[in-house]
């Protein structure tokens, strides 16, 4: 693998080369870009630690971690999901364990020894399973009926399964979620060097993106523009959707509401509506690894193990 260095223009041909180089020249790194304007800063300004090992993971690894699992996606023995702190991985043992830190366990299936090369599926019913050969050993039991389903690993360190897309961008690229990870792993190393920040994928309900904030997700830019439009953008260039609202107000944010409804607010105007609003409950909006931008309601089942509600933003 290639990685382009940004600031030095020196090319390094294998990541044990570029792993020792950015450890001895991470300092240099920080104050050679202090004096840039950082647009990603004000929405995600993660924790230097977290930044570092996520730094340290990319370097080691050469890989991204997902902390998202679409439904008919299985973690294999020995896989993960990783948000920050929280690693939600399917042991060897059997296990499903949610760790942070990677030493303290926040929660567990508590099926270890009760199978081999176990697995842990998402299924298109909502339900996560740990299943053993072809014996369900442990179950959410959070199965409705078949939908668009998301594990979520949030960074608040709860896991949560959120069922029933209510709104969605229909912005869906064919790329595979495989063939992304080296991309968005390189992209992310250049934000990571340029910035020292990692861009946040989604907003929980009741917050807001206000005029130049974004989420971001590899190549793709969900941005509340200055000029009022909401606009998705892949490689910050090409515009796959947008609210067309260019215009029509000024300090205009973008609020997902308690109802699951996304609006493009200015002053106390509402100038755009995903118009889904639903009852009261937890609702996301992702900017999805795919391309697409979905907002989904109603966590069906969750680890209940949140840690801190102060979002690292
Ligand atoms: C994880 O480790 C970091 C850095 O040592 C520490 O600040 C944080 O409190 C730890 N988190 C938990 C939940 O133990
Ligand atoms: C799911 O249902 C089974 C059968 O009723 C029960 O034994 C199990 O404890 C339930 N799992 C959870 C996570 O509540
Ligand atoms: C974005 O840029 C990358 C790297 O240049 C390229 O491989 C990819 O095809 C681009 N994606 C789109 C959708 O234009």
């Amino acid at each position: 693998m290639t990685i382009y260095k940004r600031g030095t223009h020196e090319y390094y041909t294998s990541i044990p080369t570029l792993q020792s180089e950015v450890r001895r020249s991470n300092t240099g790194l920080k104050q050679a870009y202090r004096g840039e304007k950082r647009e990603a800063m004000a929405r995600s300004s993660l924790h230097a630690w977290a930044t570092l090992a996520l730094l340290g993971l990319l370097l080691s690894t050469g890989a991204l971690a997902e902390d998202i699992l679409f439904n008919g996606e299985t973690l294999n023995t020995g896989e993960f999901l990783e948000s920050g702190p929280y690693r939600f991985i399917m042991q060897t043992d059997c296990n499903l364990v949610l760790y942070v830190n990677r030493t303290r366990a926040l929660w567990a299936s508590g099926t270890n020894g009760r199978g081999s090369n176990c697995r842990a599926t998402l299924q298109n019913n909502g339900n996560l399973v740990v299943v053993s050969g072809s014996d369900i050993i442990w179950s959410s039991n959070s199965s409705r009926g078949s939908n668009s389903y998301r594990l979520i690993v949030q960074s608040d360190g709860n896991v949560v399964i959120y069922g029933g897309a209510l709104w969605a961008t229909n912005t869906r690229e064919a790329m595979a979620r495989s063939s992304l990870r080296e991309w968005a792993t390189l992209a992310l190393l250049g934000l990571l060097l340029a910035t020292g920040a990692v861009a946040e994928d989604i907003l929980f309900n009741g917050e807001t993106l206000n005029a130049g904030e974004f989420l971001e997700n590899g190549p793709y830019r969900f941005i509340m523009q200055t000029d009022c439009n909401l606009v998705l953008y892949v490689n910050r260039t090409r515009a796959l959707w947008a609210s067309g609202t260019n215009g029509r107000g000024s300090n205009c944010r973008a609020t997902l509401q308690n109802n699951g409804n996304l609006v493009v607010v200015s002053g106390s105007d509402i100038i755009w509506s995903s118009n889904r609003p639903r009852g009261s409950n937890s609702y996301r909006l992702i900017v999805q690894s795919d391309g697409n931008v979905v907002i989904y309601g109603g966590a069906l089942w969750a680890t209940n193990t949140v840690q801190n509600r102060k979002r690292r933003l």
